[in-house]
């Protein structure tokens, strides 16, 4: 098979240079956005007479042909033709002879595969919000369901105050749209056409980059030409979010690893997303949440790779950055992956409700409500803090919870402790007073609901 640029060499590529070189294994997945691409830059050299209309037409054809025989797996990729660019350019030019060789006019691979992996992660980044987006219904659906369940809050992994479940569910909610955001805004530049910079320099044709941009919907065309064909930012950018959206998802990974262990038992996970162990018949393991917390590192790792392997690199195009496609698909497959079965496996959660009530309510998790309700009664924060740590000690010390107290021991430490304190130390009285925008009062979760409910839709 002739090399598209074999006309400078004299003697052929070794074997193994081939096999080294070669991104066809990998970058066939870009062959729709490689055609993609070449039938708008055809268009574009046909309307500007750079070469015979008649001879775009037959080009466009001919793409739309190969594409017809990739899809049906009609199509064979080789080696020795490197990339998904050489081998379908390979392949117009068997089919159409003169006409297919005039395709590369006004282009370089650099620009090229700039332009396939922006298209590439256009959809991908569209895919992975609406799939967030889906997530997040899921869980404000579970938020909606269970809105007078209540749980421990913690700080530190220990007991702090008791909030609503839905109120901690929400949590990862706003998480979730914050990562939202985030690809929402490397689409604004993941969406920059790169063609017609060529090589590096553009080129002395009389090229239409502009409408090349409006046949690929792209909203804007790349500056310098020695910029669009070194520049990764929009993949380092997709890779960034992307790790920042896992992280969040194994953090969710790990709650429900935690909960659903013996010791928490505030939840149990359904037999169809969960797996048994080949050696002890009681086991039921949550390793869907335990693969999604690993799965992070891989995609903190493909961060790390694309970041590493541009470092070092002196403008413009270098071969190095061929190695960018392995992370990128990676992540995307990865990412898709967890969103998806953890939408499906949310919604099967068993939660004990009454492991978690009362987990809530021990552990003096109210303190802080006599605190406050101290200070209403004019004592300074710092000594309401005193104060209460003081009831609180004295609670671990006769082996009694803060509501076991009577009236006379609470006095010994305030006079300013009358009987309405009892209907301050329960969880779920804690709950109702933090009305605080953002609390985790029911009528503060109730409006967060609301309020994300318009989000997901
Ligand atoms: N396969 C290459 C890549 O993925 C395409 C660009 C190659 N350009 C070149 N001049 N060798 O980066």
């Amino acid at each position: 098979m002739k090399k598209p640029w074999s006309g400078r060499f004299a003697g052929k590529t070794s074997k193994i240079v081939e096999s080294f070189t070669e991104s066809i294994s990998f970058d066939k997945r870009l062959w729709r956005y490689d055609i993609e691409g070449s039938i708008a830059h055809a268009k574009m050299l046909g309307k500007q007479n750079i070469i015979p209309v008649r001879d775009a037409e037959k080009i466009i054809k001919g793409l739309i042909e190969i594409a017809g025989e990739i899809e049906r797996g009609k199509f064979k990729f080789r080696k020795e033709l490197e990339d998904i660019h050489m081998n379908i350019e390979s392949a117009l030019i068997k089919k159409t002879g003169d006409a297919g060789k005039k395709l590369h006019t006004a282009r370089s691979r650099n620009d090229q595969v700039a332009l396939d992996l922006r298209l590439y992660l256009r959809d991908e980044t569209r895919e992975i919000i609406t799939l967030i987006k889906n997530l997040q219904g899921v869980i404000l659906r579970s938020a909606e369901k269970n809105i007078g369940v209540i749980m421990p809050g913690y700080t530190h992994l220990q007991r702090a105050q008791p909030v609503l479940l839905s109120h901690y569910l929400l949590a990862y909610i706003e998480m979730l749209q914050r990562d939202r955001r985030r690809l929402e805004d490397a689409l604004k530049r993941i969406t920059t056409m790169p063609l017609g910079s060529c090589a590096m320099s553009g080129t002395s044709l009389p090229i239409d980059r502009a409408y090349v941009a409006k046949l690929l919907g792209f909203d804007k065309v790349s500056d310098n030409s020695i910029d669009a064909v070194s520049d990764r930012d929009f993949a380092l950018e997709f890779l960034s979010a992307s790790a920042i959206l896992m992280m969040h998802l194994s953090r969710m990974a790990e709650e429900l690893i935690l909960w659903s262990a013996e010791e928490f038992s505030f939840i149990e996970l359904s037999d169809a997303f969960t797996t048994g162990s080949s050696i002890m018949p009681q086991k039921k393991n949550p390793d869907v949440a335990e693969l999604t917390r690993g799965k992070t590192g891989r995609v903190y790792g493909n961060l790390l790779s694309l970041l590493t392997i541009m470092k070092g690199l002196p403008l413009s195009y270098n071969r190095d950055m061929q190695e960018d496609k392995m992370p990128v698909f990676d992540t995307t497959d990865t990412v898709k992956a967890c969103l998806t079965v953890l939408a499906q496996m949310l919604p099967e959660i068993k939660f004990n409700k009454g492991k978690m009530h009362e987990a809530a309510g021990n552990a003096y998790s109210t303190a802080t409500d006599i605190a406050e309700y101290l200070v209403r009664r004019g004592i300074p924060f710092r000594e309401a803090h005193e104060i209460t740590g003081k009831i609180v000690l004295y609670c671990i010390k006769n082996k009694k919870e803060l509501k076991e107290l009577s009236i006379s021991e609470f006095k010994k430490f305030s006079p300013a402790i009358a009987k309405d304190i009892y209907s301050r130390i329960r969880a779920e009285d804690s709950i109702k007073a933090k009305t605080s925008k953002g609390g985790t009062a029911p009528s503060e979760v109730k409006k967060q609901i609301k309020r994300l409910k318009k989000l997901v839709r």
